[in-house]
């Protein structure tokens, strides 16, 4: 693939299409700006004072004229939204299989854990040609995670998710870059993106140490907060079960209604933290809020751990 020097090199999967969509847009805006300004010296040249014009017939009204100069524009402008928008959907969910990255933004600096249980510091270490999907949020204030070699970049919000995926098609270490002004240091807050060859990458896995995992810690936070006591075994107080929640559809109760919604890492990141806004149908609001009581890594952890129970049965 043709690289514009002036840009940075295109090492994931979506980079040379949003380059596509992106210079076409440039020549669009190039070519209209040329042929404009070309058009205003043709005629300030042309029908300049005292220049010999027959201007006795001045043309009133030309509807082939009006037709081309809205007919064109509008079409190139659907081109746009419509290239624009299939591309937006491909960067927006990610595909299923994705390793999973947690990431947490603070004033100034990214914490990144793996779902193995290694975690860094203003480094990202990934597999080529393996999907990575982030899921991120922040301690603070709005921060953007964004690595432009991979033409990806999304706002870390605090008091919720957002996430980011990329396919790294190239062997190389990238710029990543907080892109929202956060403050005093926000210009520093960036580091690296390490891409790796997929055995290269399991072995860095591995000198992390055999700790636990994500979900294993997890595991051990969900009895800390007695989050087990009723969610789990033989619960004297009358709650769900979380084993094979993740992913599927909950009901939701609501006065006398009752709807559904998918238990995504936010809904479960509610429950936690504003238990009464969504309480499961046919159970109580009894949960405290855990609301400043768990950091935003625990809370992670506690999500990885509900999502590796996802495949098992729901005890009745
Ligand atoms: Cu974080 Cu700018």
């Amino acid at each position: 693939m043709w690289n514009f020097p002036l840009l940075p090199e295109q090492a994931s999967t979506v980079a040379p299409h949003v380059d596509l969509l992106y210079f076409f847009q440039v020549g669009v805006s190039l070519f209209f700006s040329v042929l404009i300004f070309a058009t205003i010296l043709y005629f300030t040249y042309h029908y300049r004072e005292g220049s010999n014009i027959d201007r006795s017939r001045p043309i009133a009204q030309s509807l082939l004229l009006e037709t081309t100069w809205m007919g064109i524009p509008f079409v190139f402008g659907m081109i746009m939204f419509f290239w624009g928008a299939a591309l937006f959907y491909v960067d927006y969910e990610a595909p299923p299989g994705a390793l999973d990255v947690s990431v947490v933004a603070k004033q100034w600096m990214w914490y990144i854990q793996h779902s193995q249980g290694r975690a860094e510091i203003n480094e990202l270490h990934v597999p080529l040609g393996q999907p990575v999907k982030l899921t991120m949020t922040s301690q603070d204030v709005i921060h953007s995670f964004y690595i432009p070699a991979f033409r990806v970049k999304q706002d870390v919000l605090p008091g919720r998710y957002t996430s980011l995926w990329f396919e790294p098609t190239k062997v190389g270490r990238y710029h990543l870059f907080c892109a929202e002004y956060c403050g005093t240091n926000h210009s520093a807050m960036g580091g690296w993106v390490e891409v790796m060859e997929p055995a290269d990458y399991e072995r860095w896995l591995a000198e992390g140490g055999t700790g636990p995992s994500m979900a294993q810690e997890g595991e051990k936070l969900f009895v800390q907060h007695h989050c087990a006591g009723c969610h789990r075994g033989s619960q004297t107080v009358h709650a769900p079960r979380l084993e094979g929640v993740f992913g599927k559809s909950v009901p939701i109760q609501e006065g006398k209604d009752v709807h559904f919604v998918t238990a995504d890492v936010t809904y479960i990141r509610d429950s936690i933290l504003r238990p009464k806004s969504q309480v499961v149908a046919g159970f109580e609001p009894l949960m405290p809020s855990f609301e400043g009581q768990i950091s935003e890594p625990d809370l992670l952890r506690i999500i990885a751990y509900i999502k590796s129970i996802a495949g098992e049965e729901t005890p009745q």
